[in-house]
This record gives structure tokens, C-alpha cells and sequence, in this order.
């Protein structure tokens, strides 16, 4: 074993110069356990991974099975394994029958890659639409579709032909047009704060990229898998995607996401060029046996019927004068308050005293919370009681 910090600030590159640096013994259901004795209440959920908990049994079991079994044996898309058959089957069972086909890749950014790439390939066309404040990942092509400029000035050149119209506008999806490629849009923006569309907004973009012939790629890669209630965000809308991705609690912890279209559309990635999208570990069958229990175990018993009365529990327990707005959907929170400073303070005396919160990446005025699905009415109370003393204090 080493916790050291001196180890991990020297050997393991930083994303930001404040890490939270709490050091991980072990993770059980909603808590993190650490080497100095203290326990966690995880009420992000690993920025919203641990939908169902961390080390849930029934998936650490089918992780185990198919460890025994194999693990890589060939490149995403060759020979035919049963857990990613199984795996696609029981999800595109799951969508409406336009999504019947799953790519299966590593990580949420290279979903989008993937869903960018099948609708210039579709389409012959260039140009992509986003929006502004969103967040599709950090290589280059899901950068080049994110809407926040300070983390992206310093990378460019990235994509060109990418235009930015602002999130549940009606009027700007004229801007949507024949020359697009493909319109690209968090169903819920989960970086911008939790920020929710109409569902007037939702069906005319549905009907503006059909009218253009524009590829509709809605990322899920956060507010999917159960996050707000429904098993997709989409299904609340009344519409359906040409393109959907889905990543970070897809797996279950393991690393696998996916992009998922027709059977028809899919097929263009098969040849010209052939091999022109292709990925090594993408499928790997320890994390889509990881994915297909996490899909069962979303999907049975009363787990997504109570997201919503849990969301309304936390949200009415948060009562405080210095409680600008709280935006929700499900179990997706941002709680705003006046000042980025106040926030930070928030977030040190939660975590000190025992339950992890944390920052938006592009709105800093924000508290957020995102636990498990699985956690329960007296865990809410314990946790809430623990934040409302940290901004009571803040
Ligand atoms: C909406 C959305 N899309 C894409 C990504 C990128 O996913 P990953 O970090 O797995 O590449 C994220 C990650 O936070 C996200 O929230």
C-alpha cells in the first residue's frame, strides 16, 4: 500500500493544483473509506458514476465471473463475444428501435468522437452545432464542441466549422441549417449547473434537424443512465436522437462508453474508408459485464420510480436564506449561491465534516450533488443535515 501524498504529487500528473487528495482504502454503497479512518459520504457519486453505489454485489459478482472467463482476447469488433452481446442486446432493448446498434468505446469524450465522426460520414457535411457552456470531453474534437471558452483558448487550433448557438433558445436553432453536420447537445447540461431544456425547446430541435438533415446527437454521458429519473434524459422529452451517448455510469465503475444509432446508419462505419474508426480495448468484456449488471440492476425493482422523490427530499430539506436557486432534475442538483468563495467554503467544511460535494466546471456560483440513486431517506437526512451546518457556517 502507499497513500502517500509525496507519491502522488510526484508520479501522477495533476488536472488542477488543489486535489481533493482523500486517500482511498476501499468504497462500499455510498461511502469512500480512507487510510486514516474516516468515512465518506459520496454524494456526487464519483461525478456520476457510482449511480448504484460503489462495489455493488450483483456487479462486482459478474465482473468476477467474466474474469474467470477471459479478458481482452481482440480488438473492438472482430470476434464475437458473449458480454458485449449480451450487453448490447439487453440495452438496445432498453431504447426506442431507431437505436438498435451500440459502438462500444472506452470513455464518455470518445463517445462523442465517435457519434462526430458517423455524422460527417453521413452526412458528407461539415459543420457541427453546439452549445454554449456545454461539456463533451477533453480531446480535440469533443473540446472543439464545448462551449467553454477559458479551457479551450489554449489548445487551438481545434475543429474548424463549429458554431455555438445558446442552450434552449428557440429562435437560434435557425442557425441550424443544410450545411450542418450534426447537432450536438447535453439533453441535460451538466457542467453549465444543471441546466434544463423545455420540452417545446426539445421537440423544435427535434423538427429543425429533420427539416435540415442535420445528424441529432444527444450526449447522456452524465445525465443518463438513470440520473433523472427515467433511464435516459431524452425519454422525458418526447423525442428520440439520431446519435446517443452514454458513458461514466454506463459501467458500473469500469471504464466503457458508448455511442448507439440505427443498424443502417452504423454501417458506414464498416467501409469507406474501412477501419476508419476502430478502437483496441473499446468493449472490453470485464467492463460490459460490469455495464449489463449495472443495466439490470438500474432497471429492476422500484430504484428508478423513487429518483424523483428522493431528488424532491434533498431539495426540500436544503431550505436556506443563503440559497440563491437550486436547479434539479432527478438526483442532479446545482444549489447556487451568492459568491464562488462561499461555495468553496461549502465544499471544505462538508468535506470535513464527512460528505463530499463539489464544483461545476463551467459555473462557479454552484454547490453539487449528484449521490448514488441508491441511497436512502435517512442517508439523505444524515448528509443534508452535515451541508445545510456547512452553509449555515459558510
Ligand atoms: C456531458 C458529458 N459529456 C462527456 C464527458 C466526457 O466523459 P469522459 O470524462 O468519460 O471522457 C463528460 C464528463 O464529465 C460529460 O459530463
Amino acid at each position: 500500500m502507499d497513500f502517500s501524498e509525496d507519491t502522488f504529487l510526484r508520479h501522477l500528473a495533476p488536472t488542477s493544483p488543489f486535489p481533493f487528495r482523500i486517500p482511498v482504502e476501499r468504497a462500499e454503497g455510498i461511502y469512500i473509506y480512507s487510510s486514516n479512518g474516516r468515512r465518506y459520504t459520496d454524494m456526487i457519486s464519483g461525478i456520476g458514476v457510482s449511480n448504484i453505489g460503489h462495489r455493488h454485489p450483483s456487479v462486482v459478482n459478474a465482473i468476477k465471473a467474466q474474469v474467470d472467463k477471459h479478458l481482452h482476447v481482440m480488438v473492438y469488433g472482430e470476434y464475437i463475444q458473449s458480454s458485449s452481446n449480451m450487453l448490447a442486446k439487453k440495452l438496445t432493448s432498453l431504447l426506442p428501435p431507431t437505436l438498435d446498434c451500440v459502438y462500444l468505446v472506452n470513455s464518455g469524450t470518445e463517445a462523442n468522437e465517435g457519434a462526430l465522426k458517423l455524422s460527417k460520414r453521413l452526412t458528407g457535411r461539415t459543420e457541427l452545432v453546439s452549445f454554449r457552456n456545454s461539456y463533451h470531453g477533453s480531446t480535440h474534437g469533443s473540446m472543439s464542441v464545448s462551449g467553454n471558452e477559458s479551457k479551450k483558448a489554449a489548445f487551438r487550433p481545434l475543429l474548424p466549422d463549429v458554431r455555438f448557438i445558446a442552450f434552449n433558445n428557440i429562435a437560434e436553432l435557425q442557425e441550424i441549417t443544410t450545411r450542418t453536420a450534426a447537432v450536438i447537445m447535453e439533453t441535460i447540461q451538466g457542467d453549465a449547473g444543471v441546466r434544463i431544456p423545455s420540452k417545446q425547446f426539445m421537440k423544435a430541435l427535434r423538427k429543425r434537424c429533420d427539416e435540415t438533415g442535420a445528424v441529432l446527437i444527444l450526449d447522456e454521458i452524465q445525465c443518463g443512465m438513470g440520473r433523472t429519473g427515467t433511464l435516459f434524459a431524452f425519454e422525458q422529452f418526447d423525442i428520440t436522437p439520431d446519435i446517443l451517448t452514454i458513458g461514466k455510469a454506463f459501467g458500473g465503475g469500469l471504464p466503457i462508453a458508448a455511442f448507439i444509432s440505427g443498424h443502417a446508419r452504423m454501417q458506414q462505419l464498416s467501409h469507406d474508408p474501412m477501419l476508419g474508426h476502430i478502437t483496441t480495448l473499446g468493449g472490453n468484456p470485464v467492463c460490459c459485464a460490469s455495464a449489463l449488471s449495472t443495466l439490470e440492476v438500474i432497471t429492476t425493482g422500484n430504484l428508478l420510480k423513487d429518483v424523483e422523490r428522493k431528488g424532491l427530499l434533498i431539495q426540500s430539506l436544503l431550505a436556506h436564506a443563503k440559497i440563491r436557486a437550486i436547479r434539479r432534475t432527478g438526483l442532479m442538483l446545482a444549489i447556487d449561491f451568492d459568491t464562488e468563495e462561499r461555495v468553496q467554503r461549502i465544499v471544505t467544511s462538508a468535506l470535513s465534516d464527512g460528505v463530499i460535494g463539489f464544483w461545476f466546471l463551467s459555473h462557479p456560483y454552484s454547490f453539487r450533488l449528484a449521490p448514488p440513486l441508491t441511497i436512502t431517506d435517512d442517508e439523505i437526512r444524515e448528509a443534508c443535515a452535515v451541508i445545510l451546518k456547512a452553509i449555515e457556517n459558510s
